[in-house]
Order: structure tokens, then sequence, then C-alpha cells
């Protein structure tokens, strides 16, 4: 790989004020190599980026509407997220397509938002159990790389992708890194296939489901691998950042 590893935490609907101070002061002990990207709810998103602004931790949302603006209540704006010192945006997390039903559709729209405000899309794609066990998983994420990136121009903005089988998220059981790696392979050769390939070489392609301290370092050392969208151990801040020290050990320098 010839960029750095990315490891971002997705704070989902957990946080507050506690954490917030916590999570920054445990980041700011550190000066990583690896590329670090925090993904608080909204309304943190502002004072987070505040108490960062002189360190390389980027700071990111965890969805972005895809309306620019108007008559939608209870949106937020890619080009709003920028102001407020977003960096990246999470896509079509799991959790967004089947509790709020987004689609390849809508995700390719909200790509489209958020290289156009300037921020990195965190593209997230994945299979369910039944998809697994009936052999579609290739399938499944074939279509969402292609209905979410088709025709998408890059403009040399960055652009994240997170591999995150459904049934690995929450649930204690991560993907085995060959598994990861295989899958991996498979979207770097579809990246390749969709922009072209030293485009595709830029790209992180990052692992996320039941990432913990004791697991990340196992997926960093597979091909294709190049860093971790992490869930529930991104709320001890000691161990995010035992996770990132880990990443950091897999710089390119
Ligand atoms: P967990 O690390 O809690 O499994 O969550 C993964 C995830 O959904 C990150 O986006």
């Amino acid at each position: 790989m010839n960029k750095n590893p990315m490891v971002i935490a997705n704070w989902k609907l957990n946080g507050g004020t506690d954490l917030i101070c916590a999570s920054v002061a445990s980041v700011l002990q550190h000066d990583f190599c690896a590329q670090i990207g925090i993904a608080p709810p909204y309304v943190y998103i502002s004072d987070m980026a505040n108490f960062l602004r002189n360190s390389k931790v980027m700071i990111g949302s965890q969805n972005v509407s895809k309306f620019e603006s108007g008559a939608f209540t209870g949106e937020t704006s890619a080009q709003m997220l920028k102001e407020v010192g977003c960096q990246f945006c999470i896509i079509g997390h799991s959790e967004r397509r089947q509790v709020f039903l987004e689609n390849n559709a809508s995700c390719k729209t909200k790509v489209k938002r958020a290289l156009a405000a300037g921020l990195m899309p965190v593209l997230c794609l994945g299979e369910n159990e039944q998809q697994r066990n009936l052999g579609l998983t290739n399938d499944i994420i074939y279509r969402q790389l292609h209905e979410s990136l088709e025709g998408v121009e890059l403009n040399g903005m960055d652009l994240c992708v997170a591999y995150e089988p459904i049934w690995a998220i929450g649930s204690g059981k991560a993907a085995s890194p060959e598994t990861v790696a295989e899958i991996h392979a498979f979207i770097y050769q579809e990246l390749i296939g969709i922009f072209d390939k030293p485009t595709a070489a830029r790209i992180n392609i990052l692992y996320g489901g039941s990432v913990n301290k004791d697991n990340a370092e196992y997926f960093l050392q597979m091909p294709n691998v190049s860093g971790l969208l992490v869930g529930g151990a991104s709320l001890v801040p000691e161990h995010f950042a035992q996770i990132c020290v880990l990443a950091s050990k897999s710089c390119a320098i």
C-alpha cells in the first residue's frame, strides 16, 4: 500500500461531554502517523473540531443529507458540515440502510454532495448474514460499489471505502482476517474498474465489525486492508488510542 492506514471511530448514537474530553485528551497524547478520524454525533462536531484544530486528527459526521438546502426538516448538508470543521462523512452505514431505508442511489447522491463540499466520503458496504450464507457476498458488494460510485468524479479528492459485514457489527464476531483480505481484494479490483489503477490504489479500504484492541493488528497485517472503522471499541478512549498506535506501526515511511 502506498498510503498510510486510516482508523475511524464511529460513535453512533453514543457519547457526550465526558467522552469528548476523554477522547480528545487521549488522542492528543500521541503523534500518530496513521490517519485518524472521529465521527461523533452531529451536535458535538463543532466542539470536537475546535479542540482538535491543531492536531492531525480528522473530525467527521456519521451521515450527510442528500439535499443541498431547503425545506428538509432535520437534515444537515455537506456544506454545513464542512463549515463546522468536518473533513469526512460516513455514508451508507448498514444501520442507515436498514433503519432509515437508505439505498445505493441515495448513497451515490450523498457521495457526490460530500465531494462537492470538500469532504472525504467514507462509503460503507457489506452483506447481511443471510446473503453471506447464500454465497451472495460478492454480488452484494459489487452492486453497492457500482451503484454508488459509477460516474462519480473524484477530481483528485480522497475517497474511502469501508467493508462492514452486517453480521460482524456489534456482535463480537469479527470476520476472519483471511475473509476480510479476500473481500478487500475484490473491492480493490472493482475500484480499479470503476476508476483506474492509480486512483484505486489511493483509496483506503477499511474493515469494520467487532474490531478491538486485541484483534486490530491481524486485520492491519492483511493485504488490501488499509485501515479500520471502529464502533464499540472507539467509545473506550484508551482502546481506540491503542488501535491507532497499532495502525501507525504499518505506516509507509
Ligand atoms: P462495532 O465495532 O461496534 O462492531 O461497530 C462497527 C461499526 O459499525 C463501525 O461503523
